[in-house]
């Protein structure tokens, strides 16, 4: 087989595989699961035939994929992926570009820089801010992180990067206490100690407290949420960014979904006051419906962010905007092409109706679970539904048997120190008969439990 017919094989088994998200289990089965066995082979002496490895990867990989890419799936904010999303990715992988700069590849550092205009312009943020399109909120928090931390160093005069941090005055970091753990995860790299990190609480609905934060000043980081990972809530950015900027505390905001409620008119009351932050980070992958890794940080302060981040070399110098100077990756494929794709075919209104869908859809089902006897746990501001039954062992059971029936899957989770669940509406591809679908399957479950 050669390469086109190889590529096209590929493009009619991705064809076989997406006409089946709708009707094949959501989570694999036992036989899928053991099909997994053919994958253990030795490393190959010999190479193997592409035709009959692709053959493989889909007779046996396909049916034991999480359809992740379908309307039922529910779990973990894990949006699907929009056909044009999907479909500039693929002819981007037939390019191949390292898109590091516009010398490395013209067309990926034009397109990128459009998509990084359409973020700014969509989210309605800044203007002037530094876009990163990295791989994940995590890494994407972490270059945001690190930005602040050096940019606050060199407020007292340290040079962090001539002297690192053995002697640096102390950079504080409040987090909230139901900061998620990609945050926690970034500031650990980074190397502030867990024990170190100020927690300020929360309320009910997992939202800072803006009376009850501590003592903020210029050598501290603040991290606030745009979307809590179980309830979708927003911490009140308003009081809690003027307090900061009054003391001249960096404000960092995790929005690795909820940002886009920004996109949306009768959500985006949710963020006001976000816009005063230093920097965000958002997902692409998540609710905007892009494929993995695909994952935008924004700095207000573009000069800090290509400091922070700079990889010029003697035979490798780019403009400061170039996006090897803004974030992790040298070397990077242009993960900002299916990002400005689902921009362009959705468009701002297009993304401020996915949005609300959304968010219409998990009131929905938060309604029909209320008057069916559930106890859900939050407000549906978004396009979260936390809930439980009366016991811990039947919130697990249906969570268990929901999975095991195949027609639906979303995850457990723990709220306030008890087992609940967690549905999250972020797929293009449900639509309202998905939704009345899963309640039915929920209810029937229930009954039996
Ligand atoms: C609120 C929140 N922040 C951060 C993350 C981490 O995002 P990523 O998986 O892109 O690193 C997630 C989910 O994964 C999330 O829900």
């Amino acid at each position: 087989m050669d390469e086109h017919d190889l590529l096209r094989d590929a493009a009619r088994r991705a064809g076989v595989y997406l006409d089946s998200v709708g009707t094949r289990d959501v989570y694999p089965g036992g036989e899928a699961l053991d099909g997994l066995k053919n994958f253990e082979e030795p490393f190959p002496e010999r190479g193997k035939d592409a035709a009959e490895t692709l053959a493989l990867l889909d007779t046996f990989g396909s049916p034991a994929t999480v359809v992740s890419n379908g309307p039922n799936y529910y779990g973990f904010v894990i949006g699907a992926t929009l056909p044009a999303a999907a479909a500039a990715e693929r002819l981007a992988a037939a390019w191949d570009q390292c898109a590091a700069s516009f010398t490395n590849s013209p067309v990926a550092d034009v397109v990128e820089k459009t998509a990084a205009r359409w973020i700014l312009d969509v989210l309605d943020l800044p203007r002037e801010s530094a876009v990163t399109f990295g791989t994940s909120a995590t890494s994407c928090g972490l270059v945001c992180l690190a930005t602040a931390r050096r940019s606050l160093l060199a407020r007292k005069g340290w040079d962090y990067d001539a002297d690192g941090l053995i002697g640096a005055p102390e950079v504080r970091v409040v987090i909230p206490d139901t900061i998620h753990i990609t945050m926690r995860k970034a500031l650990r790299i980074l190397g502030f100690g867990e024990a170190r990190l100020l927690r300020t609480p929360t309320d009910t609905h997992g939202r800072v407290i803006p009376e009850q934060l501590p003592e903020l000043d210029d050598m501290t980081i603040l991290c606030l949420q745009a979307g809590e990972v179980n309830t979708g809530e927003f911490d009140p950015f308003g009081p809690l960014v003027a307090k900061a900027r009054a003391a001249g505390t960096w404000v960092h905001v995790d929005g690795a979904f909820g940002l886009w409620a920004r996109a949306a008119q009768d959500l985006r009351h949710l963020t006001d006051g976000i816009e005063g932050a230093d920097s965000w980070t958002t997902d692409g992958h998540k609710w905007l419906n892009t494929p993995y890794d695909g994952a935008v940080g924004i700095c207000r302060h573009a000069d800090l962010m290509a400091a922070a981040m700079n990889s010029d070399a003697a035979y490798s110098s780019a403009s400061a905007d170039s996006q090897k100077n803004l974030g992790i990756e040298f070397s990077r494929r242009p993960r900002g092409i299916p990002i400005w794709a689902a921009l362009r075919v959705l468009g701002r209104d297009g993304v401020a109706e996915m949005v609300t869908r959304h968010c219409r859809q998990a009131r929905r089902v938060a309604e029909a679970l209320r008057t069916n006897g559930f106890h859900v746990l939050n407000r549906c501001v978004l396009n979260q539904v936390l809930f439980r039954l009366d016991s811990d062992a039947r919130t697990a059971a249906l969570q268990a048997a929901v999975a095991a029936g195949g027609k639906a899957w979303f995850g457990p989770t723990v709220w306030q120190g008890r087992p609940a669940l967690r549905i999250s509406l972020s797929s293009w591809r449900t639509t309202d008969a998905d939704v009345d679908r899963l309640v039915e399957a929920l209810l029937a479950e229930k009954s039996v439990l």
